[in-house]
This record gives structure tokens, C-alpha cells and sequence, in this order.
């Protein structure tokens, strides 16, 4: 549309004829005009919307992005400084047809590079013969379990008002994270326009998820036709649509989920069930007194939180919070999770969905058990609880309700985001960066 007044502005001090020629030849050059105004490049072979995740195993990173047209899935790669493009790995692209009235279609691509070598920073560039990305560069993780890697950490950022982002740009960019996690909530919403809302944040997030792994977990806003955006467009360890999975970094077990499960019951009622054993197996697994030795922290992340003191009524403002304590109004019922993140002695949980900051002393059962009175956090005796939703988008920041309960330690209305560093076996440092002060490094 802004295409069209231009070409009439341009020809209106013409005479009639020579106005009514070069209108004709400008529509032509501007053949493809209506395209770009709907935001679709014309070049259907390009790849765009590069990033990064984790595959999971030591030596790993898979690159994903995505085209229009079907292409080859191709990613060209080595180490800094060797020579550009010394290796080549292939994978292969799923057709995402969205599904809503318009139908569009677009290719996902997958590579796995595997083999990286660990620590070491890596150049690539992903696509085709037909069309290749911008180059890139990571760093492949350090799989030692002494090593202390440093995240950033969210959720709900959105394709509107994305207040925290360029701050998060420059620090990815300066080297100051190994992993950014997502807790979910992405876009608002990535299917609306036909999912041009997801093609825009995908392409808004390149400039942090193309350097470093992007690890995500489903958030309501992803709910829209069965997560399908969301379990289309990321690439998260294991066989689950990136819906729940676990990893390990340094002296870290993280495992992912799905609180959606609680929420949408039209998508599957034996879903919560499915996850509750997959997690139980997995906590089993990661609490083996061997594994712990090697890994002792074990931390969750998921969106909806159990607690929080928002003033909204969101489930976990609510004592019978499905995500802590399960829901009784199905059949059967259905378990929460408090009692088994507790029980597999879970020391973090990281979740989102309320557009505040709050930290909790450790709680289970709605009840403070601090490790000592001097020191709530050393050796505390139930999981510790983050709450980060407040990196930026369209429906701004919440509320909180004038009087917390007594495991309410620190509370925020502020846009931002949480830094962690997992130290060592027994030291993990977190903060949390206000974007409304002044900027600060
Ligand atoms: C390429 O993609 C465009 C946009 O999705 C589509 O209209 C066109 O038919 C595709 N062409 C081929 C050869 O697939
Ligand atoms: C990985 O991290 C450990 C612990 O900091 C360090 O000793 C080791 O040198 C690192 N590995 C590489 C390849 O840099
Ligand atoms: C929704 O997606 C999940 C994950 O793929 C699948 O297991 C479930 O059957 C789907 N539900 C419906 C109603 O299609
Ligand atoms: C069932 O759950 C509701 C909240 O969802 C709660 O108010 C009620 O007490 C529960 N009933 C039983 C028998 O646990
Ligand atoms: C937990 O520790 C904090 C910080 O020392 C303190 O303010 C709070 O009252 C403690 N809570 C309980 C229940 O002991
Ligand atoms: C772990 O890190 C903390 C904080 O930096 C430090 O005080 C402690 O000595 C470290 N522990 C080990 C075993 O290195
Ligand atoms: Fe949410």
C-alpha cells in the first residue's frame, strides 16, 4: 500500500499519457510490492530466522531456520581463525503449513553438527546453493562438569515491545552468556497474521538465538492450533516436539516442561500424564546418588509458575494451583508437581508467565524452609523458586498484591531479565537486571 502511493505521487505532475506508461512500468518493477507489504521476502529460497539450541550430547549444536521454498539443508562451518567453511554437515527440512486461513507454507530446516570441538569458537553460515545466511559464530559448550556456565533468563518477550532485547543483543553479543533460556511466552503470539507474527520474532530474535543455543519451553500464548508454532519452529533435545526434555551443563541437570499440559486439556489429557513420567523416570535418573556426584544441582524450568504474589488470578496466585498440586476435576485426577520436584530434591525452579520479577525463600507446601536463619539459601531444605516474566511485551508488566505470603523474599514490577551462573558444586550466583534504570555494565 505504501508502494502504490508512492508510484501515484511520482507521476502526478506528468502529463496524463506519459503518467499512465510509467505508472504501468513502475506496477511492473513493483510486481512483487503486495509480497513485501505482507512481510514475505521475495527470494523464497534464503534462509532466514537462524538459530541455535543444544542438542544434548557433548560436542553438539543443531542450527535451525527456514525458507520458503524447499531447499537443501545445509550448514557450512569451522573454527576461528582455520579456514571459512572447512566443514559441511546436512540435515533435512520439515514442511510447517500453519494452520490458519491463509494456509502458509514455509520449510524448517535441522542440522546437527556433531563432534564440535568443546570450548572453541565456531563460524557458519546455514542454507543452499540456492541461498545462504549471514555468518554467524558460537562458542561449542565446555562438556566438563566443572565448567561454570553463564545464562540469561525469561519469558513472555514479544514481537511488540520487546523492552529488554537490545540490552540482551548486547550482552550475547559481548560473550557474556553460554545459553539463553526462554521460558516460554513468545511473540504474542507467533500465529497470529497467518504466523507472520512468528516469522518476525524469529527473524527479531536471530541477533541473540544465532550465536548462542536458544533453549525453550511452551508457554499458554503457544497454545494457538496445539502448540504447532511452537513445536514447528524450535529444536529441543529428545523426541517431544520440544515440549519436555532435559540436558546437562556443567554441575547442572535442566530439565524442560510443559505447565500447558495442566491448562489445555483439548490437547490431551494423557499428556499431563505422559510428562509426570517422564519426569519422575528423569528426576529418578538425575538424583541417582553417581549422577549426583557428578551433577548435584538440579534445576526445572516452565512457565506457569506454583506461587507467586501477583494481584492477578492467575493459578498460581491460587493455594490449589494445578501446576503444585495437580487437578482433581479430571479422570482420572491428575498429580501436581510440587510434591515430586520436592521429593527428587529439586533445588531450583525457574518459571515465567507472570510480568514481574520474584524471588522466593526455598518453600514447599506453601510453607518458608530456609536453610538457617542467617542463611536461607545455604542448604535449604525445599526448592528455591525464581519467577522472570518480565522481559517485554504487548501487555506490559503485572501487579503485585499489597500483602505476600511469608515465602515472598523480593519483588519487582520492573522490565528485564535474570542472569545465573552456575559456579561450582555448591555455589550458584543469580541477579536480576532491571531495563528501567539506567543502563549499566
Ligand atoms: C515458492 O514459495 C512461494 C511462497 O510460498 C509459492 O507461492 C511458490 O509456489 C513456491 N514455488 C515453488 C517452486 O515451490
Ligand atoms: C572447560 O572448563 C573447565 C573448568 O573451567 C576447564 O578446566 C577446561 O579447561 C575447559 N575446557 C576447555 C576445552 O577450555
Ligand atoms: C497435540 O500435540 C501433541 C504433541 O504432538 C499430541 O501428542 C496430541 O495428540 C495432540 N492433540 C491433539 C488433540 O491433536
Ligand atoms: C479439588 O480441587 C479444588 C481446587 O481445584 C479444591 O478446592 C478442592 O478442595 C479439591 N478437593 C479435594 C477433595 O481435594
Ligand atoms: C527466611 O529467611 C529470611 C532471611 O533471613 C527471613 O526474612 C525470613 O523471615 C525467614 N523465614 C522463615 C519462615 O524463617
Ligand atoms: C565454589 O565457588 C564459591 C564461590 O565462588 C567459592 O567460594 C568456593 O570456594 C568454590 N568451591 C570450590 C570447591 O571451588
Ligand atoms: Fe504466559
Amino acid at each position: 500500500m505504501i508502494w502504490s502511493c508512492f508510484c501515484l505521487l511520482l507521476c502526478a505532475h506528468r502529463d496524463i499519457q506519459a503518467a499512465v506508461r510509467m505508472l504501468s512500468a513502475a506496477c511492473l518493477l513493483l510486481g512483487f510490492a503486495p509480497f513485501l507489504v505482507h512481510g514475505v521476502p521475495p527470494i523464497w529460497t534464503q534462509p532466514e530466522q537462524v538459530h541455535l539450541s543444544y542438542a544434548g550430547v557433548p560436542g553438539s549444536m543443531v542450527v535451525t531456520w527456514t525458507t520458503f521454498n524447499k531447499t537443501e539443508s545445509t550448514v557450512e562451518y569451522g573454527l576461528l581463525g582455520g579456514r571459512m567453511f572447512k566443514l559441511i554437515a546436512k540435515g533435512s527440512s520439515a514442511l510447517f503449513v500453519d494452520s490458519g486461513k491463509e494456509k502458509r507454507k514455509m520449510f524448517i530446516h535441522r542440522v546437527t553438527l556433531i563432534g564440535l570441538k568443546p570450548a572453541a569458537t565456531h563460524v557458519y553460515h546455514c542454507g543452499s546453493d540456492e541461498g545462504w545466511s549471514d555468518v554467524f559464530s558460537f562458542t561449542a559448550l565446555n562438556d566438563s562438569s566443572s565448567f561454570s556456565p553463564r545464562f540469561a533468563l525469561y519469558g513472555d518477550l514479544g514481537n511488540e515491545n520487546p523492552q529488554s532485547l537490545s540490552r540482551l543483543q548486547k550482552d550475547t553479543q559481548m560473550g557474556m552468556y553460554d545459553v539463553i533460556l526462554h521460558i516460554g511466552d513468545f511473540a504474542y503470539d507467533m500465529h497470529e497474521d497467518n504466523a507472520r507474527i512468528g516469522d518476525e520474532f524469529m527473524r527479531q530474535i536471530q541477533s541473540i538465538a544465532a550465536y548462542v543455543p536458544y533453549m525453550t519451553c511452551p508457554g499458554n500464548h503457544e497454545s494457538a492450533y496445539n502448540f504447532s508454532n511452537y513445536r514447528s519452529r524450535f529444536s529441543m533435545p529428545g523426541q517431544t516436539e520440544s515440549l519436555w526434555y532435559s540436558w546437562d551443563l556443567g554441575s547442572a541437570h535442566i530439565i524442560s516442561f510443559s505447565t500447558e499440559v495442566y491448562f489445555y486439556l483439548e490437547f490431551g489429557l494423557e499428556l499431563i500424564f505422559k510428562q509426570y513420567e517422564w519426569l519422575k523416570k528423569d528426576l529418578e535418573e538425575a538424583n541417582r546418588p553417581e549422577n549426583r556426584a557428578v551433577r548435584p544441582w538440579i534445576i526445572t524450568m516452565g512457565h506457569r509458575p506454583m506461587y507467586c504474589s501477583d494481584d492477578d488470578q492467575d493459578d498460581c496466585t491460587k493455594f490449589h494451583s494445578f501446576v503444585r498440586l495437580g487437578r482433581n476435576d479430571t479422570k482420572p485426577p491428575a498429580p501436581g508437581l510440587e510434591d515430586l520436584f520436592y521429593r527428587y530434591g529439586v533445588d531450583l525452579e525457574l518459571w515465567a508467565h507472570e510480568h514481574t520479577y520474584e524471588r522466593l525463600w526455598p518453600v514447599y507446601g506453601d510453607k518458608v524452609y530456609n536453610g538457617s536463619a542467617d542463611q536461607p539459601y545455604v542448604n535449604p531444605k525445599a526448592p528455591v523458586h525464581i519467577i522472570t516474566g518480565s522481559a517485554g511485551c504487548r501487555e506490559r508488566t503485572d501487579r503485585f498484591q499489597p500483602n505476600p505470603k511469608a515465602w515472598s523474599a523480593f519483588r519487582s514490577t520492573d522490565y528485564g531479565y535474570s542472569r545465573m551462573h552456575i559456579i561450582n558444586a555448591s555455589h550458584i550466583y543469580l541477579e536480576q537486571v532491571s531495563d528501567d534504570q539506567v543502563s549499566r555494565y
